[in-house]
């Protein structure tokens, strides 16, 4: 076993595990982080996605060696009191219906707001094409990112 130092939700965290097992492993079998869900385990299910150096990352197609030094924020990690304007948005349309893909969506969600504060419908599905969801809430995830853009902007 070898020692790595992750940067978690503003924490140091310490695993020991083998250098190329998935972040996504040490985030929930290591550090009891379960926000990230396992569907996949091949990157395009998009349940896992967390944020790397803010970016929308898929942790399962990530080895714990190579997130050493970067800032990963998982969902748990978010707000301290989930509400952030994401959350707030996905509470307010109730988008989940069985919850496992909404996670990675919200992540996702999050991502893209940091970067297009305002997005329009295309920006929008193209930021979470690859995130899947057998439930099929994609009209009430879209209608949700739009929400919560107003309330990151203050609107009521
Ligand atoms: S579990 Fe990571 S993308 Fe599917
Ligand atoms: S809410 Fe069930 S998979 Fe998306």
């Amino acid at each position: 076993m070898d020692r790595y130092r992750l940067h978690v939700n503003g924490r140091q965290r310490e695993v020991r595990v083998p250098g190329d097992t998935p972040l996504l492993w040490a985030l929930r079998e290591e550090l009891g982080l379960t926000g990230p869900k396992y569907g996949c385990g091949v990157g395009a299910c998009g349940a896992c996605v967390s944020l790397v150096d803010g970016q929308a990352a898929r942790p399962c197609v990530r080895t714990v060696e190579e997130s050493e030094h970067t800032r990963i924020t998982t969902i748990e990690g978010l707000s301290a009191r989930g509400d952030h304007a994401v959350q707030r948005a996905w509470l307010e349309l109730d988008v989940a219906q069985c919850g496992y893909c909404q996670p990675g969506q919200i992540m996702a969600a999050v991502a893209l707001l940091a970067r297009t504060p305002d997005p329009d419908d295309e920006q929008i599905a193209e930021a979470l094409r690859d995130n899947v969801c057998r439930c099929g809430t994609y009209p009430r995830i879209r209608a949700a990112v739009r929400r919560a853009a107003e309330l990151a902007r203050g609107d009521r």
